[in-house]
């Protein structure tokens, strides 16, 4: 009698689960709700888009940066993390490397390729951070401000690094690590941007 019972109830469960219809996005959403992380620590040196030439660092910095669920809302919070750690070191690069890079050669054709090494290092820094503001957005939090602020930034920036495209742009090599990006903490410096800054009016490029 059990035994009839039992049959009879795993015949009507298999009988149901075809009409749950579990659709493939379905399923592909509910794999990465697991939320594993995707990024790996790594020295800015490694994630530096900076050297080469102009004119392809949008796409340098997405493949820096690729590998995220498509699902924003299924994105680990380690990975927001990294994200932001790319943000910190990438900016003390600015100042600590390629400001004071700048600087030092002074006026003339070095210092516009270090400009354009910094434009570069500028569209990495912001679309880590534009990746991680929409990932929170989708997550629930507002930061509808600082998002359309930060993406009015890259475009700007990536406007910049396409006007100079086939250009030589330098690399500057950074000590820092996304693992621990307060080591690498530079203080904001406004006077050494602003002597960058007129280096590179008097060399007659866009800063
Ligand atoms: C999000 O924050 C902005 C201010 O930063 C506010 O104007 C807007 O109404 C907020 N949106 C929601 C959905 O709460």
């Amino acid at each position: 009698m059990k035994t009839t019972i039992l049959v009879a109830a795993f015949a009507a469960l298999a009988a149901a689960v075809p009409s749950v219809n579990i659709n493939r996005a379905d399923r592909y959403s509910a794999h990465h709700q697991k939320r594993a992380p995707v990024f790996k620590d790594l020295t800015y040196n490694e994630l530096s888009i900076s050297g080469g030439t102009s004119g392809q660092a949008a796409a340098e910095a997405e493949a820096k940066l690729a590998g995220l669920p498509t699902d924003l809302t299924a994105i680990d919070k380690a990975d927001l993390t990294f994200l932001n750690s790319v943000n910190q070191i990438a900016n003390d690069a600015e100042i600590g490397a390629f400001n004071q890079q700048i600087v030092a050669v002074g006026v003339g054709e070095e210092a516009l390729a270090l400009q354009r090494g910094k434009v570069k290092n500028k569209v990495l820094k912001l679309t880590a951070t534009v990746k991680k503001l929409t990932a929170q957005q989708a997550q629930g939090k507002n930061v509808t401000e600082k998002l359309d602020a930060e993406t009015v930034k890259l475009n700007k920036n990536i406007a910049l690094d396409v006007k100079d495209a086939g250009l030589a742009s330098t690399l500057v090599e950074f000590d820092a690590n996304t693992k621990d990006p307060e080591a690498s903490n530079v203080e904001k410096n406004a006077e050494l941007a602003d002597q960058a800054i007129k280096i590179i009016e008097q060399s007659g490029g866009v800063a």
